[in-house]
């Protein structure tokens, strides 16, 4: 959460940030600001709102740019407790990606020795203890002194008015580039950065670079910058209105990229689960939901698969032994509760398996193997493409260890031509379109699934929740009975996800069930049932169902948030990256 770009020797390296700013700001989005260096000065403009509105703003240009995109943790979303912050004796300006666990004793001890806090940020801290060790000149021995005082996920750059930078990671990701002309970048993600530079350094934990005005450095004699691949990186919306849409519309092609030239890793995955006694799959939010998808269809052939939450991994810390495997996923790569979780893991001894889209990653770099999605950068807040390319992952492993064939590849590429088909269909879209019309003004959805199609009942609700601030939930239609049905009144709507297996007639008769106490009932299926009163016809492929399911819930948020008038890319209190616990 939260994003960090900076642009240091060239001469447009104010607006550099700002367009920076702008590919990075799902990161964060309640404000923003950016501070320059020029003629020994320091200026800073902070702003609260979307940066992506903003044509122009009033610093100058100047050679020395940082700048920062924010989600709000401690203190309000105000242009004061906005990055960067100034130090008091204007030597320098900081921003921050993540959180000061320390901050409110290191605070106290501070306003005993005087000094008057002027934001709620715990940002503001590590400013003021900066200050107070080094006064107005930096150095990497009195820095390195007050970074060790800091707990938690904490990661600083820092612009000085001579235009010195200091960049110190500790968790929360900086990756440092470079461009042909010798300008040096920092970002929080390597897609935004691969837009100005053509080389680039994940900086590890713990690393402290500096940068002087002449922009030499401690960086070149230690570390070798990479070449970039723009190719895999790029960012645009092209023909579509939203990220979100244009990210739906392409799980056709990014489906196909999650297995195609694959095959060794996957067998390589394959024969560590054959040879592991225990099998954790491992994330946060929808991450999690494919865990839960990937688990249930790995216990076909494997006994002691257990889902984990990312963030309830200590219910299960007991267990995790030396020759077990955990398989995490995650988008971004970044997620904090998924690294602290496999931190934990690594420690134990179990091996970790990443399944990860963002290349050069956190959770990539701490695997023993890492397997990349490569579905392209995913810039809509909520998961689309990423989600379902991790259930596909799964699918692809578990029909390996069934089949000891890939065959699987060639039923995703006949899947992929026939969701391509349907997504381009106007007549299943006019039907969601008149749906979201329908939902638009209930206050409450129930989703029902059951089997494989329950991991997709809980995505979908949370698609819906997330995006288009409809209260939303998944349950087992199992449970109706046992409580939920409870629930359902007059004009109730509630979803039913029904696919072709031994759980169908089981649904239908709950489809019944709440039709009889006034409920509405939708059902998403491949054939229709006379019960349903809509009815959205997934494409004819059952064994791929619990993926078009959710194809569906993101078109149908999509157009619900769309009637809301709300931006589908950005929800509410949301960033994409969730660096902090
Ligand atoms: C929901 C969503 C989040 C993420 C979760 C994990 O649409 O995007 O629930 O799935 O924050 O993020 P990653 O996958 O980056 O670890």
């Amino acid at each position: 959460m939260c994003g960090i770009y900076a642009c240091l020797g060239d001469s447009e390296a104010t607006n550099k940030v700002l367009a920076g700013l702008k590919r990075i700001e799902y990161r964060g989005y309640d404000s923003w600001g950016i501070a320059t260096s020029k003629d020994g000065k320091l200026k800073l403009e902070k702003y609260v709102g979307k940066i992506s509105k903003v044509k122009k703003i009033s610093l100058d240009n100047s050679f020395f740019a940082i700048g920062h995109t924010r989600w709000a943790t401690h203190g309000g979303v105000t242009k004061n407790n906005a990055h960067p912050h100034l130090a008091k004796n204007k030597s320098f300006a900081l921003v921050q990606n993540g959180v000061l666990e320390n901050y409110s004793e290191l605070k106290k001890e501070l306003q005993k020795d005087g000094y008057k806090f002027t934001t709620q940020t715990d940002t503001e801290v590590i400013v003021a203890l900066i200050e107070q060790v080094c006064g107005e000149n930096i150095e990497a021995e009195k820095l390195n002194r007050v970074i060790k005082k800091l707990t938690g996920r904490n990661t600083i750059l820092i612009l000085t008015k001579n235009g010195q930078v200091w960049a110190h990671r500790q968790g929360s990701p900086l990756i440092v580039g470079k461009d042909q002309k010798e300008n040096y970048f920092f970002s929080s993600d390597l897609a935004s950065i691969s837009h100005d530079a053509k080389f680039y350094h994940v900086m590890e934990n713990g690393e402290l670079i500096h940068l002087d005005q002449k922009l030499t450095s401690n960086l070149r004699s230690k570390i070798v910058l990479q070449k970039i691949s723009q190719k895999a990186l790029e960012i645009d919306k092209g023909e579509y209105k939203h990220f979100m849409l244009k990210e739906i519309f392409e799980q056709p092609e990014s489906l196909l990229k999650v297995i195609q030239n694959k095959q060794e890793l996957l067998k390589k995955i394959a024969n560590k689960i054959e040879s592991s006694t225990n099998i954790y799959v491992v994330g946060a939010g929808s991450a999690s939901y494919a865990a839960n998808s990937i688990s249930h269809q790995l216990r076909r052939v494997k006994d002691n698969v257990y889902h984990v939450p990312a963030y309830d991994y200590n219910d299960f810390a007991k267990s995790f032994k030396k020759n077990d495997l955990a398989i995490i996923l995650s988008q971004s790569g970044e997620t904090a509760d998924t690294i602290e979780a496999v931190e934990f893991l690594k420690s134990k001894g179990v091996t970790i398996i990443s399944v990860v889209n963002m290349p050069g990653s956190s959770l990539m770099q701490m695997a023993d193997l890492a397997y990349p999605l490569d579905v392209g950068a995913e810039i809509g807040v909520a998961s689309t493409k990423a989600l379902t390319a991790h259930m596909l992952f799964g699918m692809a492993l578990v029909d390996y260890l069934e089949k000891q064939n890939f065959s699987f590849l060639q039923e995703v590429e006949k899947f992929c031509q026939q969701l391509e088909i349907w997504l381009r269909k106007q007549k299943e879209e006019k039907k969601i379109q008149s749906l979201a019309k329908f939902l638009r003004r209930k206050n409450d959805l129930y989703i029902l699934g059951r089997g494989q199609l329950l991991s997709s009942a809980l995505e979908f609700a949370l698609k819906v929740k997330e995006v288009s601030y409809l209260h939303a939930e998944g349950f087992s239609a199992g449970e109706l009975k046992h409580g939920v049905i409870a629930l359902i009144e007059k004009n109730t709507p509630v979803i039913c996800l029904l696919a072709s297996d031994q759980h169908r007639e089981d649904m239908v008769s709950a489809a019944h069930e709440v039709q009889a106490r006034g409920a509405k009932v939708i059902g998403i299926a491949m054939e229709k049932e006379d019960v349903f009163d809509y009815f959205i016809q997934l494409p004819n492929n059952e064994k791929f169902i619990n993926l078009s399911t959710i194809v569906v819930a993101q078109l149908l948020t999509y157009e619900l948030a769309l009637i809301k008038k709300l931006d589908p890319d950005k929800p509410r209190n949301l960033a994409k990256s969730v660096t902090v616990k």
